[in-house]
C-alpha cells in the first residue's frame, strides 16, 4: 500500500484491549508523519498511550493532541470517570478544528467497541460522531475471526466505513485469508512480533508492514 492511499483523518479501534492499537498507532504515525489523539485515556500510572507513542516515535511534541479524558485508574472509561468524579460527555469531544500542519491524524480508541463511556454511550457512539474511517487492528491467532466479524459488523452498523484490519501477531494466513472473505476487507498489514520494540526500529516497521 502506498502511503497516499490512508485517508486524510482515521480511527484505530480494536477487537479488545492489548491488541496492539498503540503499537500499530505508532507504526503509522512515524511512516505517515501523522499527528496523534487519544480522546479518552484510562490509567495514568505509567506511560499512558499517548507517552507511548511519543517514545516510540520522537515525532515532536506538536504531533499530539491532549486527551479529551485523563482518568486515573486503568478501567473501562464509564468506571474511571465515575471514580475520578466525571462524566463523559461526548458533545465535549470534538476533532480539532482549523488545518493541521500534519498530513494524516490518528485517532486511537480505548479498549474495543463496546467500551461504555458513560451510562448511555459506547466507544462505538463516539466513533459515529467523528465519522472517520476505521482501522480494526486484531490478534492474528485463535478467536479472532470471531472477534474481527462481529467488530467489521458494529462498525457498518454504525454507518461507518471500514478502511481495513490490521493483524497483530505471528503470520496466520488462513485467519488472514477468513478474515478477507467473511469480513469483505482487506488485511492492511500483519504486525509480527518485534523485539525490542524502540524508535529507531519502530521507524524501519511502516515500510516493511504496509
Ligand atoms: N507486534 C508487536 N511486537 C511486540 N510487542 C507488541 C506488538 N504488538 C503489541 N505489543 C505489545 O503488547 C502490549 C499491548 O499492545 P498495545 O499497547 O499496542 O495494545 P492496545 O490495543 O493499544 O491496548 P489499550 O487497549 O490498552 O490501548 C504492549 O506492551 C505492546 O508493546
Ligand atoms: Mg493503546
Amino acid at each position: 500500500m502506498n502511503k497516499k492511499g490512508f485517508p486524510k483523518a482515521f480511527f484505530i479501534t480494536g477487537t479488545d484491549t492489548g491488541v496492539g492499537k498503540t503499537v500499530v498507532s505508532a507504526i503509522l504515525a512515524k511512516g505517515l508523519g501523522a499527528a496523534y489523539w487519544k480522546p479518552v485515556q484510562s490509567g495514568l500510572d505509567g506511560e499512558t498511550d499517548t507517552e507511548t507513542v511519543q517514545s516510540l516515535t520522537a515525532l515532536p511534541e506538536n504531533h499530539f493532541l491532549p486527551e479529551s479524558y485523563r482518568l486515573r485508574n486503568p478501567l473501562s472509561p464509564h468506571l474511571a470517570a465515575k471514580e475520578d468524579g466525571l462524566h463523559i460527555s461526548l458533545e465535549t469531544i470534538g476533532l480539532p478544528k482549523g488545518l493541521s500542519p500534519f498530513p494524516h491524524l490518528i485517532v486511537e480508541g480505548a479498549g474495543g467497541l463496546m467500551v461504555p463511556l458513560n451510562e448511555r454511550h459506547f466507544m462505538i457512539d463516539l466513533m459515529e460522531r467523528l465519522h472517520l474511517p476505521v482501522i480494526l487492528v486484531a490478534r492474528s491467532g485463535l478467536g479472532t475471526i470471531n472477534h474481527t466479524l462481529l467488530s467489521l459488523e458494529m462498525v457498518r452498523r454504525h454507518g461507518l466505513h471500514v478502511w481495513g484490519v490490521v493483524m497483530n501477531g505471528p503470520l496466520n494466513p488462513g485467519n488472514r485469508e477468513a478474515i478477507t472473505h467473511f469480513g469483505k476487507t482487506e488485511v492492511l498489514a500483519e504486525i509480527e512480533p518485534v523485539t525490542p520494540l524502540n524508535s529507531e526500529i519502530v521507524s524501519t516497521l511502516f515500510n516493511r508492514f504496509f
